[in-house]
């Protein structure tokens, strides 16, 4: 276990900003976890969990030690007529899960293929995608307390999932370092594609028999299609969450805004995309130098290439003025702002 030190941040964000981290550690065992943490208590450090990196912003240099999660290895725990359950290192590209999933038969991922990040950070955020959602098939997950290095089970329940939220993400916050993921997949697929899109790309592709292997290439084909790869230009996906209002305020809009789409979600809620209100708000395809708004995603903000941290979370509190004082709807972020 190597402790660098001074390490440029550049290569392990996707928005592609350039801070660095005055230590970071390659995380590949959870005893080496263990060894890591004894060393930052020493020297009071404060510490970052992170995994592929593509939902955060740095804004800054990290003064602490950055974990940089690669453990690995996926293992079948157990399985049943209907299901398998699988045991996979939080360190797992997400994608590469999917695609080992979908060459065994294994559904309910399917849906939620070419998400960028590691398996550590689909709990997390509950990462959803095309009508599904991690914790539909999510079983338990391991993680190692942060400040005395014990490992823990979490069961489902324990979890606290909603819409791109966890415990993780509210009361566990920055106390845990989620080391493996057991998912429960679907031996006898179902199919989902009641998200419009699917059914018409599926179409589009000629692609008649529906199979999980079509439906995350039809998936594919539509993220491709808006998204833009962080490998060519930097990004985190959704920059914002969808915000979810009442049906009251909801209907008020739409009397102003006839056109203004809409997800039910549970009762007397409704979710309205994001990416709309921004775009009614013309920042759709902006650009000032090195920082932008997608032009074909306005809910995803890019760097062209050397941004700087700070200008685009001054961007986004730009945006979220702007969406406040036209529709009276304060956008929460998605990504993590450090
Ligand atoms: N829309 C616009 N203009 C835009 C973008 C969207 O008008 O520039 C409207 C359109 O009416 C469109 C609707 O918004 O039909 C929905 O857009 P889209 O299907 O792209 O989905 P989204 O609600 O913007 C959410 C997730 C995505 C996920 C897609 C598909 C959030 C914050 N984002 O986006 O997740 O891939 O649904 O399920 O919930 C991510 O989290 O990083 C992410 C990309």
């Amino acid at each position: 276990m190597v402790i660098n030190e001074n390490v440029s941040l550049r290569e392990f964000n996707t928005f592609g900003i350039d801070v660095s981290a005055r230590y970071l550690v390659a995380i590949d065992h959870e005893r080496n976890l263990q060894k890591a943490l004894v060393n930052a208590k020493d020297r009071a450090l404060p510490l970052l969990v992170l995994g592929g990196g593509s939902n955060i912003l740095f804004a800054q240099d990290y003064p602490g030690l950055i974990l940089k999660n690669e453990i690995l290895g996926t293992e079948v725990l157990k399985e049943d007529q209907d299901y398998v359950w699988v045991r996979v290192g939080a360190g797992e590209n997400w994608h590469q899960v999917v695609l080992w999933a979908i060459d065994h038969g294994w559904g309910g991922i399917e849906n939620l293929s070419l998400i960028p990040g590691t398996t550590g950070a689909a709990p997390m955020q509950n990462i959803g995608a095309y009508g599904v959602e991690i914790c539909g098939i999510f079983s338990h997950l391991e993680a190692i307390r942060l400040d005395n290095g014990k490992v823990r089970k979490f069961e489902i329940t324990e979890c606290a999932f909603s819409y791109r939220f966890s415990a993780f993400k509210g009361p566990l916050k920055d106390q845990y370092m989620i080391t493996r993921v057991v998912l429960r997949l679907h031996k006898r697929p179902t199919f989902n594609i009641s998200y419009g899109a699917i059914s018409q790309t599926l179409e589009d592709m000629g692609k008649q028999e529906l199979s999980i292997r079509n439906i995350s290439d039809a998936v594919i084909n539509i993220r491709q299609s808006k998204l833009p790869d962080p490998r060519e230009l930097g990004n985190a996906g959704s920059f914002f969450k969808n915000p979810i209002v009442s049906k009251e305020f909801y209907y008020n809009l739409k009397s102003e805004y006839a056109n203004i789409p809409s997800y039910s979600t549970q009762e007397n809620a409704i979710k309205i995309p994001a990416g709309w209100l921004i775009e009614q708000c013309n920042w759709k395809g902006f650009r000032d130098g090195a920082i932008g708004v997608h032009d074909k995603q306005a809910l995803v903000l890019v760097n062209y290439g050397g941004a700087q941290g700070a200008d685009l979370v001054k961007l986004s509190s730009e945006i979220q003025d702007s969406v406040n004082s036209k529709f009276g709807i304060r956008l929460a972020p998605e990504v993590n702002i450090i």
